[in-house]
């Protein structure tokens, strides 16, 4: 699984405090990426609809998803030749000119279900027992790993104003029957795919149920309804040398920007499609290496630049590949962290660890969900029309500092002493315990459907 991997970011990102001259240098190159982007007239892939009238066009498009029979696939052991800063290209995606792509994709009901607060609910909550599902994993399974305060199992989603339909497994089956349910991204949709196969599972006889060996792609069938539920690992969801969904590098990260066509081989088939991307971006710079580049040559750009690149070839192909009357596409939103303590509760030290509450102050915003991240996804979702519903889990998870493993999980590296006589340096302040959070973002998920 790819936890040392996120474990390896997580202790990472805790020791790091924020960083000034960092951040100016990022500014610094922020604003010539601007100026450049600004004066660059060179234009390689210009497409016959896009005469550039007085103006020069201000950016080289690229189309994104073009068949390349040249290209090597990206695998771990791929590397960069040579790399030079980013060039100024950009995504020209199925849906750019579209003005009705622009509309707001219609909400079901005036109801805002994201907006409201949590309420202790322990009659209904959990919806299922920890030890009751045999496909739950090491490293969310929170009691099993010694975790005594059991509250954070017992919260209910109240959005302000209305009710989320109320869960029900069979229901749920009867939408998926004779259908594929996909999750395709990190392991926050794993963690999310993982409490759904656990939601699902207890309404199947144990024969008529079955799960696939752990690979990039992993099914879990139930045979009386003719449907599964998967989990496609695709942490940046274009080809990338991070799709071994054990062995993968964070460290130099190399995609293929223009090109989710390795994934979405395996990813067409499925009727429902939820994805999600976020952490793996977080840590800049990312290494782009563009289809049909023959001498192995890379760009270097950073993580939010990347990850809008990545979103864009995304983007087309939900605009141009899919027919939404007859598939469902969903984007969860950013998966909130607690790394830092002092955000919730000023001049503390410390992070997710020993917490046993959620956060009650209304429209609480840590620093870990990036609001800049979170405009882009904005943009793009809209030009993608009522192609894609979000699930908009960023602020109600954003209360849930209670929510993570913290140190309540199987870690895969061996702890120090020096770790072991201070938890905090190794809480897992990513992922969710189940039952948990993620539950919640399935249920909004089946309110959706
Ligand atoms: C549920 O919560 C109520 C009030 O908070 C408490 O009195 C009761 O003991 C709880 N029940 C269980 C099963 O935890
Ligand atoms: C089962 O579902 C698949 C689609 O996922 C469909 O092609 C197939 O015909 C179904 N089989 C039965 C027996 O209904
Ligand atoms: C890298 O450069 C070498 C030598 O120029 C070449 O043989 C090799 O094919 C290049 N790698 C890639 C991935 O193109
Ligand atoms: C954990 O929380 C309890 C209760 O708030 C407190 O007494 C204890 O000192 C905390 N432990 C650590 C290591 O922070
Ligand atoms: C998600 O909700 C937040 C407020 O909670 C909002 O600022 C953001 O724009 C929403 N994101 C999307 C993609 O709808």
């Amino acid at each position: 699984m790819a936890l040392p991997l996120i474990m390896s970011m997580s202790s990472k990102w805790s020791r790091k405090r924020p960083h000034f001259p960092l951040l100016a240098v990022l500014l610094v190159f922020i604003a010539c990426s601007v100026l450049y982007n600004e004066f660059s007239i060179q234009r390689i892939h210009e497409s016959p609809d896009h005469v550039p009238t007085s103006q020069p066009a201000p950016f080289t498009y690229v189309k994104p998803n073009l068949p390349q029979p040249a290209s090597e696939v990206l695998d771990r052991f791929s590397s960069c030749n040579s790399t030079r800063s980013f060039s100024g290209k950009k995504i020209r995606w199925a849906g750019l000119d579209v003005e009705s792509g622009r509309r707001r994709r219609v909400s079901q009901e005036s109801c805002d279900v994201f907006s409201g607060k949590w309420v202790l609910d322990n009659r209904s909550y959990p919806l299922y027992g920890e030890s009751e599902c045999p496909y739950m994993s090491e490293q969310l399974a929170c009691h099993k790993h010694g975790r005594s305060d059991l509250q954070y199992q017992h919260w209910r989603w109240q959005p302000h104003g209305c009710n989320l339909k109320r869960w029900s497994a069979i229901e749920m089956w009867e939408k998926l029957r004779g259908k594929r349910l996909m999750f395709v991204g990190d392991s926050l949709n794993r963690n999310q795919w993982i409490s759904m196969v656990c939601l699902l599972q207890s309404v199947i006889p144990a024969n008529k149920r079955s799960m696939t060996p752990n690979a990039q792609l992993t099914i879990f069938r139930a045979e009386e309804y003719n449907a599964t539920v998967e989990f496609l690992w695709a942490p940046l969801l274009v080809e990338s040398n991070s799709d071994d969904p054990v062995k993968h590098r964070l460290a130099e990260r190399i995609i293929r920007p223009d090109s989710v066509l390795k994934h979405s081989a395996q990813w067409e088939h499925a009727d429902i499609l939820v994805f999600n991307s976020y952490l793996w971006w977080r840590q800049g710079p990312v290494k782009l290496m563009w289809s049909g580049e023959e001498n192995g040559a890379c760009e270097e750009l950073d993580g939010l630049g990347a990850m809008e690149l990545a979103m864009g070839a995304w983007a087309d192909w939900v605009a141009s590949k899919l027919n939404p009357l007859k598939k469902r596409v969903f984007f969860v939103t950013m998966s909130p962290t607690h790394f830092w303590k002092r955000e919730w509760e000023a001049g503390s030290e410390g992070n997710c660890y020993n917490e046993t509450r959620p956060i009650d102050r209304e429209g609480y915003w840590g620093s870990g969900s990036d609001l800049a991240t979170m405009r882009m996804v904005d943009n793009l979702v809209s030009r993608l029309g009522s192609k894609v519903s979000v699930i908009n889990v960023t602020q109600l998870s954003e209360y849930r500092k209670d929510g993570h493993p913290s140190i309540y999980r199987k870690f895969w590296e061996t702890l120090s002493p020096q770790q072991l006589g201070n938890p905090a340096s190794y809480s897992d302040c990513i992922h969710w315990c189940l039952p948990g959070v993620p539950d919640v973002w399935n249920e909004l998920l089946f309110h959706f459907l």
